[in-house]
């Protein structure tokens, strides 16, 4: 069998492909908390990691590939400046209408192509990235149609320009691999939420249920509960991708990876909460822990290096070694109640949160340049101003809203009342020590834990306290 592509003409495809696919994962991570459709929120985010992942696999090809004293490939300007004006575009309809009508096809067709020109014994490592993806792209076409037919996305001039610019393609100026992408082109300060979802007002108490254990509807609201910070947490880490291009490739994969184990999570309590009679309507939304954790006026510069490691240590150190803690909780008393269905599920929970304050933990040691002390100290400013925010809201919410705060407060004595008759639970909530160690926490950072009072390490020996 005869080669039909050069060496170079073989190369240039790949990196065609690898920055089409690393663009897709910046357009959708950019636009995840910008979309209003829930289902589009979680589909992007996990399309962006599978991207992502391909980006990265078909890097290391490329890299393997040129030991040789092959000339670096290089790729076409027109490509790039065509998806940095899809990340442009102002309305989230002709985005989705782009990405999985245009580009997402033009990505295909250069698989198809590029499949059929590689040779079985020369380039057998590269069709063994190529050939198992096909099956990806085209899943993510059926899915992405399907969600452009809900929305109603139409041909619109910009769309068709975007077309030709795509098949232009083999033409023109060319840039380089540092310049792939582009720096961000907005903020998004505020998470978007579909327009039949009640937001909750920002400062209200959260609906607690009385029963939070047992009683069906108060687990199905135990459950809604815990979806807010999913959904959140998948648009920051997506943000965070996003708004920083100029961090290390395994950076940009951990965040695309825990944006889409964030939507697998939001589907999992959403299901939950669905078994147990609870819908996502039935309850106000709350977006604070994107809405308040995104910027730090007077403390950060927007777009920082510090804004950055502000968000990581907060939601990634702080809160979510919190949910490490709840989760051990949790996956305790259900297991004792027999509730299989929740108790698998929160395995599965488990496990990914580890993985995300693991990589946390990693990052902000790089962004502190390994200076442990920094970390510490950062951490701790960051915690009292995110603690100073969360108390100012209260304060403003008590001001505006009074009647609603004694309704709050009724609701509390009830809550109090209810637990004071209930004997007491087999569990209590500590600090989960074998997770947090296996993310990395320094005994140093579980006593700042403890100092602030969000927890305390299990007695030594449980069974001799009981007594
Ligand atoms: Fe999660
Ligand atoms: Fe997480």
């Amino acid at each position: 069998m005869t080669l039909t592509l050069t060496f170079h003409q073989m190369l240039n495809r790949l990196e065609e492909m690898a920055h089409l696919h690393r663009s897709m994962t910046q357009v959708l991570a950019g636009w995840n908390p910008k979309m209003p459709d829930l289902k589009v929120k979680l589909g992007c985010a996990r399309h962006a990691y599978e991207h992502m992942q391909q980006a990265a696999k078909l890097e290391q090809q490329i890299a393997a590939l040129t030991r040789t004293n092959a000339a670096i490939p290089d790729l076409l300007a027109v490509t790039r400046a065509a998806m940095q004006s899809l990340d442009a575009r102002p309305c989230p309809t002709e985005v989705l209408t782009g990405l999985y009508k245009i580009v997402l096809p033009t990505l295909t067709q250069l698989y198809r192509d590029t499949l059929a020109a590689l040779h079985p014994t020369c380039d057998f490592g590269t069709l063994g990235l190529l050939q198992p993806y096909e099956g990806v792209l085209a899943e993510q076409r059926m899915w992405g149609e399907a969600m452009v037919r809900h929305h109603g996305g139409t041909t619109t001039p910009y769309l068709q320009a975007l077309q030709s610019a795509l098949e232009s393609r083999y033409v023109g100026p060319r840039c380089q691999r540092q310049e792939w992408l582009w720096a961000p082109l907005d903020r998004v300060s505020e998470a978007v939420r579909p327009d039949f979802l009640k937001r909750a007002i920002p400062g209200a108490m959260r609906l607690t249920p009385v029963d939070r254990w047992e009683d069906l509807k108060g687990i199905g609201l135990a459950m809604h509960n815990q979806l807010h910070g999913e959904y959140t947490t998948m648009e920051l880490t997506s943000r965070n991708l996003y708004e920083h291009p100029e961090m290390p490739t395994k950076f940009h994969l951990d965040m695309a990876r825990q944006a889409a184990d964030e939507a697998r999570h939001a589907i999992m309590f959403e299901e939950l909460a669905e078994a147990y009679g609870v819908r996502i309507d039935d309850y106000p939304t709350y977006t604070l822990t994107y809405d308040g954790y995104y910027a730090y006026p007077e403390m950060c510069e927007p777009n920082s290096q510090k804004e950055l490691l502000w968000r990581l240590l907060i939601r990634g150190t702080v809160d979510e070694g919190l949910a490490l803690d709840d989760l051990l909780f949790q996956i305790n008393m259900r297991q004792l109640l027999q509730q299989d269905d929740i108790v698998a599920r929160l395995h599965y929970v488990l496990v990914d949160e580890t993985f995300h304050v693991q990589a946390a933990l990693h990052w902000v040691r790089y962004l502190c340049a390994g200076d442990q002390a920094r970390v510490m100290d950062e951490r701790e400013v960051a915690r009292q101003y995110v603690d100073t925010l969360l108390r100012k809201r209260r304060h403003l919410y008590e001001q505006m809203y009074p009647d609603e705060v004694a309704q709050e407060l009724s609701t509390q004595q009830r809550l109090r009342a209810a637990i004071a008759k209930r004997p007491p639970l087999p569990f209590e909530r500590y600090l989960n020590i074998e997770h947090r160690k296996l993310s990395g926490y320094a005994d140093e950072e579980l006593d700042q834990v403890v100092q602030w009072g969000y927890g305390q390490p299990p007695p030594a020996n449980p069974v001799e306290e009981a007594v």
